[in-house]
């Protein structure tokens, strides 16, 4: 099958780290498409999947950016249009990893009259887009695509409940592949020498740096645990937050907690870096759409304590395969983390059964098959 990928991002956010799985196998006769140049482009390009930026203009992605915004007026959306459709007509499928991408892709669609599927990587709710945005989104998607692929039940419903088509919509998790996350014992001790965090207990926190990613909630809860915890922050501004970046520098110290957090920026070696942590929180504030770095904890072997809300309680049992605490709740979440650190014995189970549960759930073959028989069905060749 011949697919054209089409992604805003030219920076590795979750979307797009699920969309390199998902290309992989098709990477012999497809194509994706980038609207802007970045590291994502380099990691495709390591993978060997077939890649092209599309403008050298810079597309602003915001999250809670306007959708219009970054395709400001017709005078970027057209040049786009007209690169791409020739390009799409070599295609079977166009598959659009976002909502810049839906736009794009819609009209692509349209003029050359190839199907349409959608990823939604998003909760579509006025948390995170405008209204605009939430009605052209569902507008699209109901009017041009074949199958919209959420990548949650949480997901799943808010496309419903702001008037998406339910019987467009199918749900596929990420898949991962498990082997990844297996580290050997000597590895992790280098890489705890090299952090010096040997003989510490380390809770560590992989999100890009947002304030809806809710650092500074477990900032504030490591103020109120024992002062052996430490914690590492992996991750970088990928949306241009420099500002919560500073505040985070701020709280750490007001709290002074500078001996006690580690900022190490965007990292590619996230299993190496998880398997030194005791404990991994995920401390969104907002609902998380799906959560990636919850799974990769669970496959790591780590505790996990996760934000209760949106995609996470999909893949977190409380008690079970981890921990949920109420979303920006400090108190709980130092609580936990507390526990965690007094009673090490009682985690252990608990995190056997989370990479238990997220290798069978989360499998990548497993996964990928699963998308496969729906585009062939969006093709109508299965
Ligand atoms: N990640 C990474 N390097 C970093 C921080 C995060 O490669 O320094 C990866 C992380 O392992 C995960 C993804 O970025 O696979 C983030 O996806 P998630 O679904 O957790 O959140 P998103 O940023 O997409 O909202
Ligand atoms: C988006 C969501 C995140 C999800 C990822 C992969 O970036 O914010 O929750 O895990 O897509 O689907």
């Amino acid at each position: 099958m011949k697919i054209l990928f089409l992604d805003q991002s030219g920076k590795p956010g979750g979307a797009e780290l699920c969309l390199l799985d998902i290309a992989k196998p098709y990477q012999h006769t497809s194509l994706v498409t980038l609207f802007t140049d970045g590291d994502f482009k380099t990691l495709l390009e390591k993978s060997n999947i077939p890649v092209q930026i599309l403008t050298n203009q810079t597309i602003k992605t915001h999250k809670q950016s306007n959708l219009l915004q970054g395709l400001t007026s017709l005078s970027q959306i057209i040049p786009l249009i007209i690169k791409l459709t020739p390009i799409a007509r070599k295609y079977d499928l166009i598959y659009a990893n976002t909502q810049k991408a839906l736009v794009i892709g819609a009209l692509t669609s349209l003029l050359t009259q190839r199907p349409l599927v959608y990823h939604l990587h998003d909760i579509l709710c006025t948390t995170h887009f405008s209204k605009t945005n939430l009605h052209l989104a569902i507008t699209l998607a109901n009017r041009f695509a074949s199958l919209v692929i959420a990548n949650s039940q949480a997901s799943q419903t808010a496309f419903i409940k702001a008037g998406g088509n339910p019987n467009l919509v199918q749900v596929v998790y990420n898949g991962f592949n498990c082997q990844k996350y297996q580290i050997a014992d000597n590895i992790t001790q280098q890489t705890k020498q090299q952090l010096e965090i040997t003989d510490k207990f380390v809770i560590g926190h992989f999100s890009r740096l947002a304030p809806w990613k809710g650092q500074h909630i477990l900032i504030a809860a490591l103020a109120k645990c024992p002062p052996q915890i430490t914690a590492i922050l992996v991750g970088d501004a990928l949306f241009g937050e420099h500002d919560y970046v500073q505040q985070l520098h701020q709280q750490v110290a007001d709290l002074g907690l500078e001996n006690r957090v580690k900022f190490l920026g965007f990292r590619h070696d996230i299993p190496q870096l998880m398997a030194t942590c005791d404990v991994i929180t995920h401390t969104s504030t907002s609902p998380e759409p799906f959560g990636r770095v919850i799974v990769e904890a669970m496959l790591c072997g780590k505790p996990v304590i996760a934000a209760q809300a949106g995609g996470a309680v999909e893949l977190v049992a409380h008690g079970k395969t981890g921990f949920l605490v109420t979303p920006g709740n400090i108190e709980e979440l130092a609580h936990t983390i507390t526990q965690c650190y007094k009673h090490p014995e009682n985690i252990i189970a608990i995190a056997n059964q989370g990479r238990i549960r997220a290798s069978q759930k989360f499998d990548l073959q497993h996964i990928n098959q699963q998308i496969s028989q729906l585009l062939h069905q969006a093709l109508n060749t299965d």
